[in-house]
């Protein structure tokens, strides 16, 4: 069955660069990106990984655990890992998940055999603390994720976790955030003490809370 916003990640168990991985267990309270990726040695896929190693530091400040995948084998991954720290300057400090028998890949509904014949497509889930789903992203295999939209997005999830607030269309760190219509405008001001707008009874803004 499809996975829904909202729904428990399901739990796996499955072999990595960095050992046996029970899900659930290794998820331990944090913000996790569990990705997919259609397949070792092929050049975009270099990129991307690259350029997360490179960002980690960002994931980690942000709380954020990060979980690569694919349907190729552990041998395989640890291989190719050698020519990303080698091609992208960098030094890979996430687990890869080895998923040779799709196991993953089908409770994950990665594999979409209308867009690339029996290999992952670029996937993204991100999971709460609380080990419920809280975005998914899809992108085909010709086109590189943008890792900055995804901080981007984890700084809009964290704000609403932590802080009650929306975050608008193209929203930057350090814009006006909005009010979740839950809260009251008689409301705002104690929880919002930074100040408020109401533009209109249903859209009501506040600065970024929490700098
Ligand atoms: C790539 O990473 O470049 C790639 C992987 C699978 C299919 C097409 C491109």
């Amino acid at each position: 069955m499809a996975i829904r916003l909202g729904d428990t990640a399901p739990n796996f168990t499955a072999d990595s660069t960095e050992g046996s991985i029970d899900f659930h267990n290794w998820i331990d309270g944090s913000w996790v990106v569990l990705f997919s990726h259609p397949k070792d040695y092929t050049p975009v896929c270099t990129t991307e990984l690259g350029r997360l190693a490179n960002m980690k530091p960002e994931f980690d400040k942000r709380g954020v655990k990060v979980v690569g995948l694919s349907v190729d084998d552990v041998e395989s991954h640890k291989g190719w890992v050698k020519d990303i720290n080698e091609t992208q300057n960098c030094t890979v400090g996430y687990p890869i998940i080895a998923d040779p028998e799709k196991k993953v890949a089908e409770l994950y509904d990665m594999i979409h055999p209308k867009a690339l014949n029996n290999l992952t497509v670029r996937s993204i889930f991100i999971i709460g603390p609380d080990k419920t789903v809280k975005l998914m992203l899809t992108y085909p295999a010709s086109t590189g994720r943008n890792f900055d939209e995804l901080l981007r997005v984890i700084d809009s999830l964290q704000l609403t976790a932590n802080h009650q607030v929306a975050t608008p269309a193209d929203w930057k760190w350090g814009e006006d955030c909005v009010v979740v219509p839950a809260i009251k405008t008689e409301d705002i001001p104690e929880k919002f003490p930074k100040g408020h707008k109401v533009i209109k009874p249903y859209l009501r803004t506040t600065p970024q809370p929490n700098i």
